[in-house]
Parts: structure tokens; sequence; C-alpha cells
């Protein structure tokens, strides 16, 4: 039989080496460039390294699951920037390890939620959603606002995501245990909302 078209599709194993061959080639040309491309992998513009408590406010975040049903990844369609703002940059992440996107939305989208209430407000939502939102499913979590920060866990936290590339200076891991001396978890959880998304600022 000669070289055609039916003769590959009557070879299975050759069939699948090939359809792997065009599928790996084709998903290099469109991964690899992004590897090189700025947009993709420089910070925007503005963006800082978490500071020590909010370092400290997004494992709080974590612990408790909040990705579960928030997700934070505002999608380039009109629904979404009406609601939230400007969607969403691959640069405002670039110091996110692991980044916090999700894709699960029982709550709202928090990729711009920071400044968008007080530290008050927070406060309360934290304690108790439904004093604040009375139909609101979120959980409480009344224990932050008690529980201590451990001082000495920052700068460990900083010099790991220091070796993923963030550019803490020695002089910022130096002084986090001062910044995180006497403060609640339930403060460093807000200090790490309040933050969210606030470089590129564009809420209507
Ligand atoms: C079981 C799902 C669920 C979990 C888990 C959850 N939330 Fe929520 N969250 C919601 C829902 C639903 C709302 C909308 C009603 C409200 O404001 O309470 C909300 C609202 C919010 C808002 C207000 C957002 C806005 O734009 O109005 C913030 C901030 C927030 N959640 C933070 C958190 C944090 C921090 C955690 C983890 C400690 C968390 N949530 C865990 C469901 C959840």
């Amino acid at each position: 039989m000669k070289f055609s078209h039916e003769w590959i599709e009557k070879n299975p194993w050759l069939l699948i080496g090939l359809v792997i061959l065009v599928i790996s080639f084709g998903g290099m040309v469109e991964i690899v460039p992004l590897f090189f491309q700025k947009s993709t992998t420089e910070p925007v513009a503005g963006l800082k390294p978490y500071s020590p408590l909010r370092l400290m406010g997004r494992d709080v975040y974590i612990r408790e699951g909040c990705y579960n049903c928030h997700s934070q990844m505002i999608r380039p369609f009109r629904a979404e920037t009406e609601r939230y703002g400007h969607y969403s940059v691959a640069g405002e992440f670039v110091y996110d390890h692991p980044f916090q996107w999700g894709s699960k939305r029982t709550g709202p989208d928090l990729a711009r939620v920071g400044g968008r209430y007080s530290d008050e407000w927070h406060r309360s939502h934290l304690d108790n959603p439904r004093d604040l939102v009375p139909e609101s499913n979120m959980p409480s979590y009344p224990w932050l606002a008690t529980a201590k920060v451990n001082p000495a866990e920052g700068a460990p936290r900083m010099r790991a995501m220091k070796t993923l590339g963030v550019p803490y200076t020695d002089a910022d891991i130096a002084s986090a245990a001062g910044e995180l001396e006497g403060k609640t978890e339930q403060d460093a959880l807000i200090a790490y909302l309040q933050g969210l998304g606030t470089q590129i600022k564009t809420r209507n």
C-alpha cells in the first residue's frame, strides 16, 4: 500500500504516534513563546512582593480554604469587568507561589477586593458574614481575631519565596519579625485582602 492518509488511518499505532507528534508541536508553538513574553513574566508596574504580614495572611487564606469558594481571576468579559473591575493580567501574579486563581465561585471573585471595604467591614464579615450580608452562606472565622501570628514564622517563608525568585532583600527578611509582633491572624488576612488587585485600579 502506498504512503497515503488512508494508510496512516489503518495503522492505529502510527496514527497515535503522529497525533502525539502534532499535538506536542502545536502545544509548544503556543506555550513556549509565553516564557519569553514580558507581559507574562514581568511584574506589572508598581507590583511589590508581599509584606511579611500579607504573606502570613496569604497562608491563612490558603489554610482556611477560602479558595474553595473564591476565585482570584477576573476574565476578560464585559459581565466580569463591569462587576469586578479590570480583568486580571499575568504580571499581577508573578510573586504568587502558588497562585490562587481557582475556578470555584460560590462567593464573588476576590482578585480586586483590595480597598473595596474598610478593615472594620472585613473584621465583622470574617467574625460572622451574616451580620453584614444576611443571606450569606460563607462560614464564620471568629478564631482568627484572637489567634496570634508567630513572628518567627515570617522570615523562613520569605526565604522560601526568595528561592522561587521573589526579590526580598536581607533587610526585608530581617525586619519581618518586628512587623508581625502582636498581630492576629485576622490582621494578616485583612492586610492580604486589602492589597489584592490594587496595582490595576479601575473599579467603576
Ligand atoms: C462556603 C463558601 C465560602 C468560603 C469557604 C469563604 N467564602 Fe467568602 N464569601 C462567600 C459568599 C457566598 C460571599 C458573598 C456573601 C457575603 O458577602 O458574605 C462571600 C463574600 C466574601 C467577601 C466579600 C467579597 C465582595 O466583593 O463583596 C470577602 C472579602 C470574602 N468572602 C473573603 C473570604 C475569606 C478571606 C475566606 C476564607 C477565610 C472566605 N471568604 C471563605 C462564600 C465563601
